[in-house]
């Protein structure tokens, strides 16, 4: 029996929405999971260099949870996602062994088990549920509450990302935060939240642009991203605003039309190929989070 699994790339964040929204894209970690009853152990074959650890550590974790031995399997990953980008590289490891784990022991986790589990290894839960669920998500955890919901949009629209040639780890990148903020920027992000996730819902371009600002984290960590002023300077000519990808360095503008997309694509390349490093990348969202195949 062999079973093809497909864990989506994912944006968090979105400008106001920090550690509270995630978007799935097409591009995907692959788990390919083959039946060896001739075998004694599991073997986890990692094809290209991706999180193979935190996948592993979800994996055996949820092994443990289940408390259930498994029969013998080769699991091979690879993955399309880069890692450190602020694209969820993280999440779709941990989301991928998790749910490995669960078909090899041939067993059902609740989505809040699955939830609990993930949280062990990553504390957001943005990343996590656009790469459960797809599409487009708000995540919500507290000291009593844990829930995702996804947003009921079935349009397509695209990420053109820019993908710089550097990593920057999401804790560098919470550490430079403020504690506390003040009640004005705190009101300035609820109503720009709004303002997003109402435009998202309505398919409403200019509102979805007038919610992308952000007072929370992006005017700290823009700092860490050294081509952030010529690139959003450039993009402001096309009437676009930028937006972090996750806690970055990747910057993301959203676009809702793919020609308009491919175009403004062609225009930064031509435009900043000299000036900057790194690569631009348009990705689609993906409306289907993980899922599985089954070939026996
Ligand atoms: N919401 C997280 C952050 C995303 O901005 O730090 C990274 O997982």
């Amino acid at each position: 029996m062999i079973y093809h699994i497909k864990v989506p790339a994912t944006s968090a964040n979105i400008g106001p929405g920090f550690d509270s929204i995630g978007i799935a894209w097409n591009l995907y970690l692959h788990i390919h999971v083959k039946a060896e009853p001739q075998k004694d152990d599991i073997n986890i074959v990692n094809k290209n260099k991706i999180n193979n650890d935190l996948f592993i550590k979800a994996f055996y974790e949820t092994i443990n949870y289940i408390n259930k031995k498994p029969s013998n399997y080769t699991i091979e990953l690879w993955s399309e996602i880069p890692i450190g980008k602020g694209l969820g590289s993280s999440a779709s490891a941990i989301v991928g062994g998790i749910y490995t784990a669960e078909i090899i022991t041939n067993t059902y986790l609740t989505l809040y088990d699955k939830l609990n589990i993930a949280l062990k290894f990553e504390n957001h839960l943005d990343n996590i549920s656009a790469a459960i669920n797809g599409g487009i998500n708000i995540c919500l955890k507290n000291e009593k509450e844990i829930y995702i919901t996804k947003l009921p949009i079935n349009y397509d629209f695209w990420g053109l990302l820019y993908i710089p040639d550097y990593y920057l780890s999401t804790q560098e990148a919470r550490n430079i935060l403020p504690q506390n903020y003040k009640r004005e920027d705190v009101v300035f992000n609820l109503q720009k939240f709004g303002m997003l996730i109402s435009g998202l819902l309505q398919k409403d371009e200019n509102l979805v642009k007038m919610g992308l600002d952000d007072k929370i984290h992006q005017p700290y960590r823009f700092k860490l991203i050294k081509e952030y002023p010529l690139l959003s300077k450039e993009v402001e000519k096309y009437g676009k605003k930028i937006v972090l990808s996750g806690a970055g360095p990747s910057l993301l503008i959203l676009l809702f039309n793919e020609q308009e997309a491919l175009e403004i694509l062609k225009k930064l390349e031509n435009n900043l190929k000299e000036a900057i490093k790194g690569e631009f990348k348009l990705l689609k969202i993906e409306h289907n989070g993980i899922t599985i195949e089954k070939f026996n």
